[in-house]
């Protein structure tokens, strides 16, 4: 895990429910592809209410954490690891504020909705975080390696 430096930094991104449910799901696959960063994995999950009150452990105290929980648990999430550069940072800044409302248009939050409850997309925000989160929701063995591809890829 320590080797997740440089262009194998990696972060955990996911669509919430309401995102599958507006149909982001290809919208935010494509913005990541786009700006150049590689898929690891993805999978469509429903997560349970004891793999989402970990992975919000940190927000137990707020006032809107059960809610954030139910919310989770209220349809599918497309859980996705990306890889590349500052992906972390990068997909932070692709992804907008927390809240649509204060997301500058083009961000993906600015760009689709208003309301907090319903901003679409969860990324790590931090080195620490990504690690937690990439091994909260995935087996190791559902990560891939792009190694195998650096010969007879298609450019
Ligand atoms: S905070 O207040 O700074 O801790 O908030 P932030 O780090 O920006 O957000 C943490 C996650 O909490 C969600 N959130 C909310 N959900 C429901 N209702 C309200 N009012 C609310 N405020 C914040 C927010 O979407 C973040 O979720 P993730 O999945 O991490 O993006």
């Amino acid at each position: 895990k320590s080797g997740w430096t440089g262009v194998n930094e990696r972060t955990f991104i996911a669509v919430k429910p309401d995102g599958v449910q507006r149909r982001l799901v290809g919208e935010i696959v494509r913005r990541f592809e786009k700006k150049g960063f590689k898929l690891v994995a993805l999978k469509l999950v429903m997560a349970s209410e004891e793999l989402l009150k970990e992975h919000y452990w940190h927000l137990r105290n707020r006032p809107f954490y059960n809610r954030l929980v139910r919310d989770m648990s209220s349809g599918p999430i497309v859980a996705m690891v990306w890889q590349g550069l500052d992906v972390i940072k990068t997909g932070r800044k692709m992804m907008g504020e927390t809240s649509p409302s204060d997301s500058m248009p083009a961000t993906i939050r600015g760009d689709n909705g208003v309301e907090v409850r319903r901003n679409a997309i969860h990324g790590s925000d931090s080195v620490e975080s990504a690690h937690r989160e990439i091994s909260l929701w995935f087996q190791e063995t559902e990560l891939s390696s792009w190694d195998v591809c650096s010969t007879n890829w298609i450019y």
